[in-house]
């Protein structure tokens, strides 16, 4: 697998492949890759050539008090996945690379990047759609795969590709999961044993509210209760958000009637964790997925 690390040649990658009309497909991480990432570059495999994959820990999605600095960057192990997985190119920029000396340009998507994530983490959705932008400009994806891990992160870059006229294809993948439910995450390295069991409250919590709305419950508050009281079961959880939102707006609802996310945000120690479950119609009923 060859490694790409300036703009130029990754753009010179690019162009030569879409002049022989191959499919470019690109799965943008931030390295330390686990199974959840993996489906993600697997997927992309079997429906694009080349598939690039870009790792880039990128400064302007972190806030100044978050963890860019203890990130995990075990980088030859990622090396040795992407191979193993016949990925055909790692996009592999340093900071300076993407934000040369005077970078003064960035993508805000407004409205659904104010609400949750946005709310609890100032700017990360600027740095987030930014950097996206740029990696689409640079790689020239016709399709792009992300994980409804990040849901609301989903939500913001097929909204950016929709309102600038992109012309990218964003593939939603499912969440990949451990053996007790916990969702895959670069930061489940951060958790000591103790809090490592304790984590699998937010997948409990999401279970709890998927069982109540299997019985019929719709209305959104008491589905939040549900969660809420499984969350507070465990002493080292402190919750930031446990929700039900419109998965168009990530505004709140109040009874569930269209496609939802049940999301929560949760602090296991000094760790955040991000998890949620999609809640859609299906016929007269709704059908949902943890
Ligand atoms: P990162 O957290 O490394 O995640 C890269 C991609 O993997 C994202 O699309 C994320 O949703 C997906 N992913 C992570 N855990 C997953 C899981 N358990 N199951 C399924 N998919 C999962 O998200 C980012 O990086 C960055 O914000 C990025 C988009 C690369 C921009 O910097």
């Amino acid at each position: 697998m060859e490694t790409i690390r300036t703009v130029a040649w990754m753009k010179e990658k690019a162009r030569a492949a879409r002049q022989e009309q191959r499919i470019i497909g690109l799965v943008p991480t931030m390295g330390a890759l686990h199974a959840g990432h993996m489906a993600l570059v697997e997927r992309a495999y079997h429906e694009c050539s080349p598939v690039y994959a870009s790792i880039f820990l990128n400064p302007k999605q972190f806030a100044a008090n978050e963890d860019l600095s203890r990130y995990p960057r075990p980088l030859e192990a990622d090396i040795t996945k992407l191979t193993s997985a016949k990925v055909g190119g790692l996009f592999l920029p340093d900071a300076a690379e993407i934000y040369p000396p005077g970078f003064s340009t960035y993508v805000q998507v407004e409205g659904v990047s104010e609400r949750l994530e946005g709310k609890s983490r100032a700017g990360h959705f600027r740095g987030v759609s930014t950097v996206v932008m740029k990696l689409f400009e640079i790689v020239q994806p016709h399709y792009a795969y992300f994980g409804r891990k990040d849901a609301q992160q989903v939500r913001i870059v097929q909204q950016m590709a929709r309102d600038l006229n992109l012309d990218v294809e964003i593939v939603v993948c499912p969440i990949v999961r451990e053996p007790d439910g916990l969702a895959m995450s670069s930061r489940n390295t951060y958790l000591d044993a103790q809090d490592r069991k304790a984590a699998t409250v937010l997948v409990r919590a999401l279970r709890a509210a998927e069982k109540e709305i299997a019985a019929g419950v719709r209305d959104a508050l008491h589905l939040q209760g549900v969660m809420q009281k499984v969350l507070q079961s465990e002493p080292r959880a402190r919750v930031d958000y446990a929700e039900i939102v419109n998965a168009e707006t990530f505004e709140p609802v109040v009874r569930i009637s269209r496609r939802s996310y049940g999301v929560l945000a949760v602090y296991i120690g000094k760790t955040r964790l991000i998890d949620n479950m999609l809640i859609e119609p299906l016929g007269d009923d709704l059908r949902t997925e943890v």
